[in-house]
């Protein structure tokens, strides 16, 4: 089966598809889309979810006429596709106002103006049933070195997420924060660039139990690093909130392709990971479909998402049922793994002359690990050749 339904959990920011095409290079290639136009149509392809940045549904410095009908209009939209908002977020990075970041702007009074847009947006998150808050800081950061002092940006960025904590605690919202990291662009260098990054700040909040990560598989990438390895984490330490799914070819400029295309092994071992690790929120999409594209091409490339997703979950549970796949699991001594090292203790592991006076080394060291095979194996299934 790889046609989507809504019991998948796939969504899409409202940002992705209505993205126009503008780049550092070129203009807009293709026309705005009405956010209920795209309510509409991520319902037919099979999606659950639609997800937005404050601006992307009340244009910046909309009055409060224009907010109302805006709002109406999506919700309208939203009761009469059975879609609903998993996530919402800021736009602390389109306006100018923004060009040197948001909750860790130099300027006080920026500092200050981020924080209440970010509040006024929480509130509409709450209210349309949002669970997940997204903070991506992606202008957060500096181009060069005196301009930014890292520590106090770092105060400034506890401050930020400490008074927000506070207010979804006040007002009793069900909603946690996931926070998104890259490693640069639109800044020449980002704060809290990785998600390890971003998993060792989170320690350092009041409310860190509110707090959880947002990986993206291409910004990740973009760092030079292995997305499963970063998510695997993120799951280990009960902090994987949400996730950007997407595309990417290695480290350049961030490409947010659609989900399969770039590294295609990262994202067969990512849904490999998701589906079997026990994640059970949303399949998010953050891509942009090429500026080639037309409006034909940009639903062709959201359904090639969902439909890739479907495609790597088969491929993934064919691995794992393969009976010769499980025998090279135990040939790679992956139970092994799952072992603990010393259950005997410490004074166990001590008064045992096998760990250390009679172990041979040399022996241990001749032994193959299989793990060729064993990759192999993986690889013709994605292949579809097993
Ligand atoms: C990117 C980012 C953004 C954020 C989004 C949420 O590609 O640089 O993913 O798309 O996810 O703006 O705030
Ligand atoms: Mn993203
Ligand atoms: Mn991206
Ligand atoms: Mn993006």
């Amino acid at each position: 089966r790889c046609e989507p339904v809504p019991e998948d959990k796939f969504s899409f920011g409202l940002w992705t598809v209505g993205w126009q095409g503008r780049d550092p290079f070129g203009d807009a290639t293709r026309r705005a889309l009405d956010p209920v136009e795209t309510v509409h149509r991520l319902a037919e392809l099979g999606a659950y979810g639609v997800t937005f940045h404050d601006d992307d549904l009340i244009p910046f410095g909309a009055d409060d006429i224009q907010r109302e009908t805006a709002v109406k209009r999506f919700r309208q939209a939203l009761d009469g596709t059975g879609l609903i908002v998993p996530m919402a977020t800021t736009n602390l990075f389109t306006h100018p106002v923004f060009k040197d970041g948001a909750f860790t702007a130099n300027d006080r009074d920026v500092r200050r103006f981020a924080l209440r847009k970010t509040l006024r947006n929480i509130d509409l998150a709450a209210e349309l049933g949002a669970r997940t808050y997204v903070a991506w800081g992606g202008r957060e950061g500096a181009e060069s070195g005196a301009a930014k002092d890292v520590a106090a940006a770092l105060d400034r960025l506890k401050e930020a997420f400490d008074l927000l904590a506070q207010y979804v605690v006040e007002q009793g919202y069900d909603l946690r924060f996931a926070i998104e990291p890259k490693p640069n662009e639109p800044r020449g260098d980002i704060l809290l660039p990785t998600v390890g990054h971003a998993l060792a700040f989170i320690g350092r909040l009041e409310r860190p139990d509110l707090f959880g990560v947002n990986p993206e598989v291409g910004h990740e990438q973009m760092a030079g690093l292995n997305v499963p390895h970063g998510i695997a984490q993120a799951l280990w330490q009960g902090k994987l909130f949400h996730l950007d799914l997407n595309g990417q070819s290695g480290v350049k400029y961030d490409q947010d392709l659609r989900f399969g295309a770039g590294d295609l092994r990262a994202a067969f071992w990512l849904v490999d990971l998701l589906e079997t690790a026990g994640y059970d929120g949303p399949r998010h999409f953050d891509f942009k479909p090429p500026r080639t594209e037309d409006l034909d091409g940009v639903w062709a490339s959201a359904a090639g998402c969902m439909r890739n997703y479907l495609i790597l979950k088969e491929r993934a549970a064919a691995f794992r049922a393969d009976p010769a796949v499980q025998d090279a699991l135990r040939a790679a001594r992956l139970p092994e793994l799952a072992r603990p090292t010393a259950e005997d203790g410490l004074a166990g592991l001590l008064a045992d002359p096998t760990a250390y006076e009679t172990f041979r080394p040399e022996a241990a060291a001749a032994r193959g690990m299989a793990f060729e095979r064993l990759d192999q194996m993986a690889l013709e299934h994605l292949l579809g050749a097993s």
